[in-house]
């Protein structure tokens, strides 16, 4: 009988393919062939790793580690990030949810990037929405001490849910968003890029709000 559970197809360059999914990974080892000491920071999402990318194209001093459930995506990640040769990159094929409760170690993560997400606008849908409740238990207890939570979405009703719902949990602070995807924005803003859905978002001509909190 096997002890533990794992995937039979062979993973792509720059994927982290998990050896058991039944236990928790360090950063030792998801960026063992890389520097595991350095802060890590989640794209949860990550889609066509556009935010992923330019993250750690720029931030050298930083690991990312993108979750995508979709192996079409995953595959068009890893290939970006072997053709930029980035060694603070992988990307994990895997569900969100999933992944913050039992995947990841507990206060193992800097920065948590949530972006874009489905917003599953009809009510009968909520309950599908990542943020709720028991997300944010997950999400607290995998951020380290000092950990950040960065969420954006075009839905003002999605942005409502999310405000309320991080009131009801009541264990994170809000902080101030100072990034704008440059990098001369002020001496406090940080760099933070637009994702590819942020990007068509607004050339429709919609609004993105955003939110960031601390542990
Ligand atoms: C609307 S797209 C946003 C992608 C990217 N963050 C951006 O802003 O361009 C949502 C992405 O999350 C992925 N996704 C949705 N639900 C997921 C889940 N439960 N676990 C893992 N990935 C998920 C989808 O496959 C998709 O690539």
């Amino acid at each position: 009988m096997p002890t533990t559970a794992q995937c039979t197809r062979p993973p792509e360059a720059c994927e982290y393919m998990p050896d058991d999914f039944f236990r928790r990974h360090s950063a030792a080892d998801i960026f063992s062939d890389g520097n595991p000491d350095l802060p890590l920071e989640i794209d949860l999402g990550c889609g066509d790793g556009t935010f992923l990318l330019e993250m750690a194209k720029h931030y050298p001093e930083r690991n990312f580690l993108g979750v995508e459930r979709l192996l079409g995506r995953v595959r068009g990640v890893c290939r970006g990030i072997e053709e930029l040769g980035l060694k603070n990159a992988k990307v994990l094929r895997l569900e969100s949810s999933y992944t913050l409760e039992w995947l990841l170690e507990k206060e193992s993560v800097s920065r948590l990037h949530l972006l874009c997400p489905d917003p599953w606008p009809k009510a009968r849908h909520h309950k599908r929405r990542l943020v709720q409740q028991h997300f944010l238990s997950c999400l607290h207890n995998v951020l380290s001490p000092t950990g950040e939570f960065l969420f954006k979405t075009d839905h003002p009703d999605y942005y409502e849910w999310v405000c309320e719902e991080m009131e009801t949990f009541g264990k994170f602070t809000p902080l101030p968003w100072l990034g704008d995807g440059t990098d001369d924005a002020g001496p406090d803003a940080f760099f933070y890029p637009k994702t590819d859905f942020q990007k068509l978002w607004e050339s429709q001509g919609k609004t993105i709000h955003q939110l960031r909190f601390k542990k």
